[in-house]
């Protein structure tokens, strides 16, 4: 049987530019207004469902002439931007939509461009959510006001200043070649990014900006959201946790078919494919019922795309986060998503003797963006892998600068450098550039060459 599935909403944004504060006034709105069904937090996301985002909306709703279909909207926190880089990279497929968030009063800044380039690089369309207009010096708040109301409260000085404000953000937005409009003067939702002014804390703009959301996915993502639901799942790893009095088990996002409690489950490991079968499968308690944080979580004997679900099984010690997750029912299911994941691995963690730079990164995911961005910028690779920077990853740099100069260094992202490591690039002076931005660690390195050329 095929249904519509929620549409996976991914929130990204600058740190602390609001994207948690956002998701909390959502469920918080809703909490306060029972009526409206609960929203659930599930793990590593949240859901809305069609009748609180309705109830929310009020009259915006017909901004959307025919019905909305979908049942509700499922919505991931973005912690920092490399989980979201391994969470996105997976093909691309695990976000349906973004909400770009980006503080209005600070404008772009660099994980903004990062989130951007994200977005761009996987076609991922998004709403920008221009946020924290309530610093707006002189500002009137009125909770969870749509924001066209809201904005005739304000006085003259305010107005202007939120316009300016905009404009500048349009003025960015071009530069990188997008064009860029609020909202409600938007011709063509194709063509122009809606920037909605919001203020997370106090929730102006909410009402329109999950209208906004619900209308565009319902309009251009419908065909991809509808699933067959009895299908075996498939999903991808945000976390992997160790769980007091359960051991290691995997923060999952399932974005197709249904996970049964005995399903067997292929998740992506380092340098593997692991097989394993689920011991439960696990939600958290609504927070007023957690006492005795041994027992959070609720066992369930089901979960159907798209939720998000932690998984408790054995093995799992080696899983990677942004790997896949396929469930299988049988033994040549089994055998067939073990291919498909042992194929998806080993086109990201190559080792292939050619002159060219080592890289290194901390999930599969963040390893694809990284190369994929280098292969653009036509930078050989001679090895990339997961994890921390070791001795030998200098080593081979070593050799590698005794062909060619400028490619005996490693590129990190978000790992650590061993010590022994860091003893031996020093000795032998190869160069090891490390962050947790991809475009500014590839500025870092494509900077270091010039100036060796010079
Ligand atoms: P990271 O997860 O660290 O990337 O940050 P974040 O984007 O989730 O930001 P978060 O929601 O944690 O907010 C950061 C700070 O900004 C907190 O102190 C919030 O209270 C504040 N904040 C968020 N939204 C608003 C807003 O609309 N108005 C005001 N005045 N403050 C806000
Ligand atoms: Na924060
Ligand atoms: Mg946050």
């Amino acid at each position: 049987m095929k249904k519509i599935r929620q549409p996976i909403i991914a929130v990204l944004g600058h740190v602390d530019h609001g994207k948690t504060t956002l998701l909390d006034r959502i469920r918080n709105t809703n909490v306060a207004s029972k009526e409206a069904g609960g929203i659930t937090q599930h793990i590593g996301a949240t859901e809305v469902p069609i009748d609180t985002i309705k109830q929310l909306a009020g009259p915006l709703i017909q901004l959307w002439k025919g019905e909305i279909r979908l049942p509700g909207l499922l919505f991931i926190d973005t912690p920092g931007h490399e989980a979201f880089t391994s969470l996105r990279a997976r093909g691309g497929s695990l976000a349906d939509l973004a909400v770009l968030i980006v503080d209005i009063n600070e404008g772009f800044q660099p994980q903004t461009i990062e989130s951007i380039e994200i977005l761009r690089r996987n076609r991922t369309p998004f709403i920008v959510a221009a946020n924290k207009i309530d610093r707006i010096k002189g500002w009137k708040v009125e909770e969870d006001e749509p924001f066209l109301v809201n904005i005739k409260k304000q006085d003259q000085r305010a107005q202007q200043e939120l316009e300016t404000k905009l404009w500048e953000l349009i003025g960015k937005f071009y530069e990188m070649g997008f064009q860029a409009n609020r909202f409600d003067r938007v011709q063509d939702f194709t063509r122009e990014l809606a920037i909605v002014p919001i203020s997370a804390k106090y929730g102006i703009g909410v009402p329109e900006l999950l209208v906004l959301i619900a209308g565009l996915s319902q309009k251009y993502l419908e065909e991809k959201l509808k699933i067959e639901v009895e299908g075996p799942a498939r999903g991808t790893i945000l976390e992997v946790r160790e769980e007091l009095g359960l051991g290691t088990t995997i923060d999952v996002i399932i974005y197709d078919g249904t996970l049964h409690k005995d399903d067997t489950i292929v998740v992506g490991g380092k340098d593997k494919a692991i097989v394993t079968k689920i011991r439960a499968l696990l939600k958290p308690k609504p927070l007023d019922e957690i006492r005795d944080p041994r027992f959070r979580f609720d066992q369930v004997d089901e979960v159907a795309a798209a939720a998000g679900i932690k998984i408790a099984a054995p093995g799992l010690e080696e899983a990677l986060a942004g790997s896949p997750v396929i469930a299988a029912r049988s033994e040549e299911e089994v055998e067939k998503a073990r291919q498909e994941i042992l194929s998806q691995i080993q086109s990201v963690v190559i080792s292939t003797g050619k002159v060219g730079v080592i890289v290194k990164a901390d999930t599969l995911g963040s390893l694809e963006a990284l190369s994929k961005e280098l292969n653009e910028k036509g930078i050989p690779i001679r090895k990339a892998d997961v994890g921390n920077i070791s001795k030998t990853d200098v080593m081979e740099a070593l050799s590698v600068r005794e062909e060619e100069e400028k490619y005996g260094v490693v590129l990190g992202f978000n790992v650590r450098v061993n010590e022994d490591a860091e003893e031996v690039a020093k000795a032998r002076s190869i160069p090891i550039f490390t962050g947790n931005i991809i475009y500014k660690l590839i500025e870092d390195y494509e900077e270091w060459i010039r100036a060796e050329e010079e």
